[in-house]
């Protein structure tokens, strides 16, 4: 008898029509490639700190660790969250079984494998120089094939719904999976020279602009587009309210996705792009504001006469805080695109503060809200182990966002203040190693924010491990029980 089948004989509120157990393998995952990736992210922290930390180890160098961890957190911890919600909600709001369990399992191992593969080949060098796309074109046909599957069953269960509305969050959820398969298609067309090495086909402005199209949509979709799928269907489950404005989820939905696709050329100020096309990047990025607050404030909104949960339900704190740290990070992400503020924010700390204050505060808190609300539910438990400690891991993390987040934002100001400093003969005013002893003290506070982020990341790992090992399943009669109280 197959798991699903057995859970649901003992619990009726557990139902054999769908395949869960692609959902736990991802749950899972998530959370472990959570601790990996942010584990090198304190390491690559501690580096800039005590450089000697490399062990004059070439695999240990910050050059090779760095994209180790973008691609560990970015692809390995949010892309399993991403794929566990996405196979969850899509057929739940389906109410069918997703389309292929087969080819479900084929995007689990291919993926876990695209991952296993990175984690050999950054760390030896090999490398295409492209950030986010780092990795060498036979992993990158692998990625390819393994989004299609992905694809196939996201779209084949949504082809073969019962109902004939289309949930929100699948919306966003589908937007990603298409738009992921196109920039990555077109901004890694190469001409490998050897299995380990290949060029790619653009050259020169042309070469950086569609990097940065692919960059930024990979912030819009990915590590935005994806997660509002998750905020769209566990916000309201958690609240046990209905979505603020079904309206306003809609509009958000078109103006979003209209308008990402425009606003990479803000990666590129001063340089040989042409300035009109600068310009389009700053305008779109300032038009961005109004859809990403209006999906931030339906959020919220959505806790309406809910707000008094929050004294009670960690899990709902995560969600209420990454999407204040949503708002924050869309509101500092088009003033960063002004080209004046943009002459100073560029090259410093000042962009790594906003880039993991939309990372910590918005695409991991929401992350690990869903896998809090997710497990139990997939691995039929009542609940998680221990409310307290998932108490425990919201403020510590809290307090390590926010100490990574203010010190880069003082570094990254100071950096580009002191940069720009100039006497009256016209010589600068401080070196650059001036700047960089400025830098350090700034620096500690940043891997001490890091190691406190871990901390509440290992918290949940002990955690889940409890809840894993709770006896036995609900027992049926209780579930019943519990359902007849309910009704
Ligand atoms: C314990 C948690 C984390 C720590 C200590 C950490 C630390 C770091 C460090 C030291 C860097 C290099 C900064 C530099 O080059 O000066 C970095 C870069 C980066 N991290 Fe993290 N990180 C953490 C979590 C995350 C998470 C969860 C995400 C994404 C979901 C993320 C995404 C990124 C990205 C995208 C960059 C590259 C930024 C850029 O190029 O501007 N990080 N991180
Ligand atoms: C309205 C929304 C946003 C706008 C207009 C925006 C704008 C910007 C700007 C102007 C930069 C600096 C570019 C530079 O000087 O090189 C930047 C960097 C970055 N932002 Fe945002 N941002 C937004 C939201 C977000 C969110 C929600 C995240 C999520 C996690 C994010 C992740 C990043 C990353 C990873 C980088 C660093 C890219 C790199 O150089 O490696 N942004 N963003």
């Amino acid at each position: 008898m197959s798991h699903d089948t057995e859970t649901a004989r003992t619990n009726p509120s557990i139902s054999p029509v769908y395949n869960d157990k692609i959902v736990r393998q991802f749950t899972i995952m998530t959370v472990v490639w959570g601790v990996v990736g942010m584990l090198v992210g304190v390491w690559i922290a501690a580096e800039l700190l005590w450089p000697a930390l490399n062990f004059d180890i070439p695999w240990l160098t910050f050059s090779r660790l760095r994209p180790l961890h973008t691609n560990a957190v970015i692809f390995a911890f949010g892309g399993s969250g991403l794929f566990a919600a996405s196979y969850y909600v899509v057929q739940r709001t389906s109410h069918v079984r997703l389309f292929s369990d087969g080819l479900a399992a084929f995007t689990f191992w291919g993926w876990q494998l695209v991952i296993v593969l990175a984690a050999i080949t950054l760390p030896m060098g090999i490398t295409q120089g492209k950030e986010y796309a780092e990795l060498e074109w036979p992993i990158d046909l692998l990625i390819a094939i393994v989004w299609v599957c992905y694809g196939i069953v996201f779209f084949g269960t949504l082809a073969r719904r019962k109902m004939k509305h289309i949930f929100v969050a699948n919306w966003f959820f589908a937007s990603y999976i298409i738009t992921i398969a196109v920039l990555h298609i077109v901004n890694n067309i190469a001409i490998p020279v050897s299995l380990t090495k290949s060029y790619i086909i653009y050259s020169g402005t042309v070469d950086a602009m569609v990097q940065w199209w692919y960059g930024h949509n990979a912030v819009g979709f990915f590590l935005t587009a994806g997660f509002l799928g998750m905020m769209y269907y566990f916000v309201p489950k958690q609240a046990e309210r209905p979505i603020y404005s079904y309206r306003l989820s809609i509009v958000h939905f078109w103006a979003l996705i209209s308008v990402y696709m425009w606003a990479g050329p803000h990666h590129l100020q001063y340089t040989s792009l042409p300035d009109w096309a600068q310009s389009l990047g700053v305008v779109f990025s300032l038009i961005l504001l109004a859809p990403s607050w209006g999906g931030m404030i339906n959020g919220m909104m959505t806790l309406s006469g809910a707000w008094h949960k929050l004294r009670t339900d960690p899990v709902l704190k995560f969600m209420v805080v990454s999407l204040s740290f949503y708002g924050m990070s869309t509101f500092e992400g088009p003033m960063m695109s002004i080209k004046t503020v943009n002459a100073l924010s560029h090259y410093t700390d000042w962009t790594i503060g906003h880039v993991h204050s939309g990372a910590l505060g918005w695409v991991a808190f929401i992350t690990i809200g869903t896998m809090y609300s997710l497990l139990p539910k997939v691995f039929n438990k009542p609940g998680m182990w221990s409310t307290r400690l998932i108490d425990w891991h919201f403020w510590i993390a809290t307090i390590g966002v926010v100490l990574y987040i203010t010190s880069m934002w003082i570094a990254g100001v100071m950096q580009g203040l002191m940069w720009r400093a100039t006497n009256t003969d016209g010589s600068l005013t401080y070196t650059f190693v001036e700047s960089l002893k400025f830098t350090y003290p700034y620096y500690a506070v940043r891997l001490l924010g890091g190691v406190l982020y871990l901390t509440g990341m290992l918290i949940m790992v002990y955690n889940v491990i409890r809840t894993l090992r709770t006896p036995e399943p609900r027992a049926a009669n209780e579930a019943v029980a519990v359902q007849a109280a309910a009704a």
